[in-house]
């Protein structure tokens, strides 16, 4: 019983120094440091789990065609090239600038059921720069987005166009303003 006590006890004070320590400036907030391995990987796990736990079991309503694609390859490059690269900035500009790192989407495929990239479109991620879209995009805009992910390797002419540079330049965004 003794033991036990002393046990529950530390565990307080370590609690206690942890939250001393962060609440007195000694935890780096700075984005562009990368946090701790435990950081990362509890987080890491935190993030996985609640987006599993939280999205809606929906499945997607938008075709693969040219046409979704190429709007949402628009879409991307107005939104989301910044952080996460297209093939014409397979390394995005913003790419050492955040922690935790937008994840480059020409290099590691957005991988997660495409309703959990529904979900996390929607509503973002908090504490890291993913912001949620759905106060700018519509319900559609955000599955062609999730649909562009998920073919991001066998994208059509139409859509790999939008990142060249006469597509750039010729291609506003549609229908986001
Ligand atoms: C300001 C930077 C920023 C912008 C702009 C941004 N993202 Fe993100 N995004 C992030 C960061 C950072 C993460 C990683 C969050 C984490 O580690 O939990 C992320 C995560 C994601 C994920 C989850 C990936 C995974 O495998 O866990 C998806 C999907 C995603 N973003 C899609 C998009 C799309 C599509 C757009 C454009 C509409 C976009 N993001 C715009 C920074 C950004």
């Amino acid at each position: 019983m003794k033991g036990f006590l002393f046990g529950i006890l530390t565990m307080i004070l370590i609690l206690a120094v942890g939250l001393l320590f962060a609440l007195t400036g000694f935890v780096n907030m700075r984005a562009d440091k990368p946090p701790s391995s435990m950081e990362t990987a509890i987080a890491g796990h935190a993030v996985d789990a609640s987006v599993a736990r939280a999205a809606t079991k929906l499945s997607n309503p938008v075709a693969a065609n040219e046409e979704n694609l190429a709007a949402a390859a628009r879409l991307y490059r107005e939104h989301c090239t910044l952080c996460h690269g297209d093939p014409a900035h397979p390394k995005a500009p913003l790419n050492d600038s955040l922690n935790p790192p937008a994840p480059q989407f020409m290099d590691d495929k957005a991988d997660m059921p495409e309703n959990q990239n529904f979900f996390i479109l929607q509503h973002g991620i908090r504490w890291t720069g993913m912001p949620g879209w759905k106060n700018v995009l519509t319900d559609q805009q955000i599955w062609q987005l999730v649909t562009f992910l998920s073919h991001m390797s066998d994208l059509p002419p139409a859509a790999k166009q939008v990142f060249s540079e006469a597509g750039a330049q010729n291609q506003p965004a549609s229908g986001v303003h």
